[in-house]
């Protein structure tokens, strides 16, 4: 079995309080923005179970493309989705005032 290389994942979260706070729209804007920007072949879009930051809601992790880690968006909506289109996917810069920011492991110096 063989798959193909993609510039980019999205994880989006498809859990039971994502989809109560908008996933499934979610998912239809990222999946129309990404065709309207010519991506849909370059970026995969998968649904995953809880990604456990539930209150946040609808949730979602970006790898790549350029070698991003993940980056997470939490509490996106209809109205986030083009500029993390845009600027993450399209242009591989993370949509920084958008992405959650990272606290420092507990116990690393
Ligand atoms: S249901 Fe989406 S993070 Fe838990």
């Amino acid at each position: 079995m063989k798959v193909r290389p993609y510039d980019a994942h999205v994880l989006l979260c498809g859990g039971g309080d994502c989809k109560k706070r908008g996933s499934k729209e979610v998912r239809k804007v990222l999946k129309a923005e990404l065709r309207a920007a010519g991506l849909n072949r370059d970026v995969r879009v998968d649904s995953v179970d809880c990604l456990g930051f539930c209150k946040h809601g609808p949730n979602a992790v970006v790898y790549g493309p350029n070698g991003h880690g993940g980056t997470w968006y939490l509490g996106l909506d209809e109205g986030k989705v083009p500029e993390v289109v845009s600027a993450h996917l399209k242009e591989g810069r993370p949509a920084g005032h958008l992405a959650a920011e990272y606290r420092p492991r507990k116990g690393a110096s």
